[in-house]
């Protein structure tokens, strides 16, 4: 129960504060190990049939690839708050080179028409043939990996119906229509010389990319705006595409979209009431229930949400105007990794965020609270997001043999200490064995990856099949 609000309670100390907010972030090996069991129940029914909580999405793309790809792809990627274009040259033998531009999405850009976002993305592809490559029509058509990453379900490569938008999109219109198709048109109108091959997902750019250099990957996940996985599932174990009738052990990459687990019912996970807030003022309430409580799109306002609940209670910045902090997503995820690196007696970067951004100032005691905060909402996620990799690890029964984990994302690269976390959480969960799943920093998924796919799709085209 929380009695902050009780008129008569007694005063509570930093101290009193740090418990509650211990016990209810923090997850033990049991519990870690119920929710494991419970998700891969999940991912199993998501293969059965289409319209499951979490989708397990088949991607169409066959199998891992040879090594041998080469050759010269385009590489468009709309993540979670960038938009980048690149030129990849494979090489072979694990080897590519990359030329790449970024351009940051507006919030505004995210909300409008959903045709016109795919218009943007490609004016800039076009003006990068055209003026970064020095490319035009007479030069031929350019053929393109498109990396989309929201949860598209597909039944061929270039092609993909969008289920729902995450990670604050809204762009009406586009919703349960064909991206690639609503892309090629917009690629027409702007006379742009590239050929949509594939339409992929990051983290099966990711599995694939992180494959192609170290074959003993055999998971990807990103750590970033959003949260998910893919992995190489066989056929004969993907129940809703037995009608294609693929050999049994033909491997075929599957987007988990796991981000998505423990939605609408919420019976898994140990969620707060920041986590519910968050959620119901989120523009999709219910949906995404497990990427609100790990993704960096999130992290930075379950931190913001306690400490205007502290700043309520009358426990912090009394007689301080509070109102920058009072604005919701105002405290990004990156401030989190920056008190969390701070390693200084006085916590100076604390400080700093909190004079520079917020304009409040702050005691010695009361930083020390925020980095622990910090530390306890950061290893809250990493811990969750063991607890997907565990369920593909033991579905797949990869523990004994061992596997790598191919992770991106701005979480991943760039918060202190996730990836030990990650580790720490999988020896809880399964013991000394755990030690045998090791992540480590993937390709990039999004370029690299998606231009691997478009050389395997054209290579499997050009054999003759779909
Ligand atoms: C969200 C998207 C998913 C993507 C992930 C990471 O979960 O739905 O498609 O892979 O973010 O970018």
């Amino acid at each position: 129960q929380d009695d902050v609000h009780l008129p008569h309670a007694e005063k509570k100390t930093i101290a009193d504060h740090l418990r509650k907010y211990e016990s209810l972030l923090t997850l033990t090996p049991q519990r870690m190990r119920m929710i494991v069991h419970a998700f891969e129940d999940t991912l199993d029914i998501g293969l059965q049939k289409d319209g499951q909580i979490v989708p397990m999405i088949p991607t169409f793309v066959f199998g891992w690839p040879s090594g041998k790809e080469v050759g010269e792809y385009l590489a468009l990627d709309l993540g979670g708050t960038n938009l980048r274009v690149c030129l990849v040259t494979l090489q072979g033998q694990g080897k590519f080179q990359v030329t790449q531009t970024k351009y940051r999405l507006t919030e505004e850009q995210k909300q409008d028409e959903g045709q016109k976002l795919l218009d943007f993305c490609a004016e800039c592809l076009d003006s990068f043939i055209r003026d970064t490559l020095g490319r035009t029509e007479e030069d031929g058509l350019l053929p393109l990996g498109f990396t989309f990453s929201y949860p598209c379900s597909q039944d061929k490569i270039d092609h993909g119906v969008l289920i729902r938008w995450t990670k604050g999109f809204g762009a009406p219109n586009i919703e349960g229509r064909d991206v690639a198709a609503m892309f090629m048109d917009s690629l027409k109108r702007f006379n742009v010389p590239a050929e949509l091959t594939a339409l992929i997902n990051d983290t099966t750019g990711t599995l694939i990319a992180s494959n192609y250099v170290d074959p003993h990957t055999k998971i990807a996940v990103i750590f970033g705006t959003g949260c998910n996985a893919a992995y190489m599932e066989n056929a004969g174990h993907i129940p809703k595409i037995d009608s294609i009738g693929l050999p049994k052990d033909q491997g075929m990459a599957i987007n988990c979209e796991w981000g998505a687990f423990d939605s609408f019912d919420h019976q898994h996970l140990p969620r707060t009431k920041y986590d519910i807030i968050i959620d119901e003022s989120s523009n999709k309430p219910g949906e995404q229930s497990f990427e609100k409580m790990i993704a960096g799109l999130y992290l930075g306002e379950i931190f913001r949400l306690i400490i205007c609940e502290l700043i309520d209670a009358g426990d912090l910045f009394l007689g301080q105007n509070t109102y920058k902090l009072e604005k919701a997503y105002a405290f990004d995820t990156a401030f989190l990794s920056l008190m969390e690196s701070d390693i200084t007696d006085e916590l100076l970067t604390v400080i700093g965020v909190f004079t520079h951004f917020f304009g409040v100032e702050t005691t010695l005691e009361e930083r020390q609270f925020f980095k622990k905060l910090a530390v306890l909402i950061g290893t809250r996620s990493a811990r969750l997001s063991a607890c997907g990799i565990a369920a593909i690890v033991s579905k797949k029964g990869y523990l004994d043999e061992g596997c790598a984990v191919g992770a991106d994302g701005s979480l991943y690269n760039k918060y202190p200490n996730f990836a030990n976390r990650v580790h720490a959480a999988l020896v809880d969960i399964f013991g000394e064995k755990g030690k045998n799943i090791v992540t480590h920093h993937a390709e990039d998924g999004s370029g690299v990856g998606s231009a691997i796919i478009a050389a395997m799709t054209k290579a499997r085209k050009d054999e003759g099949y779909f």
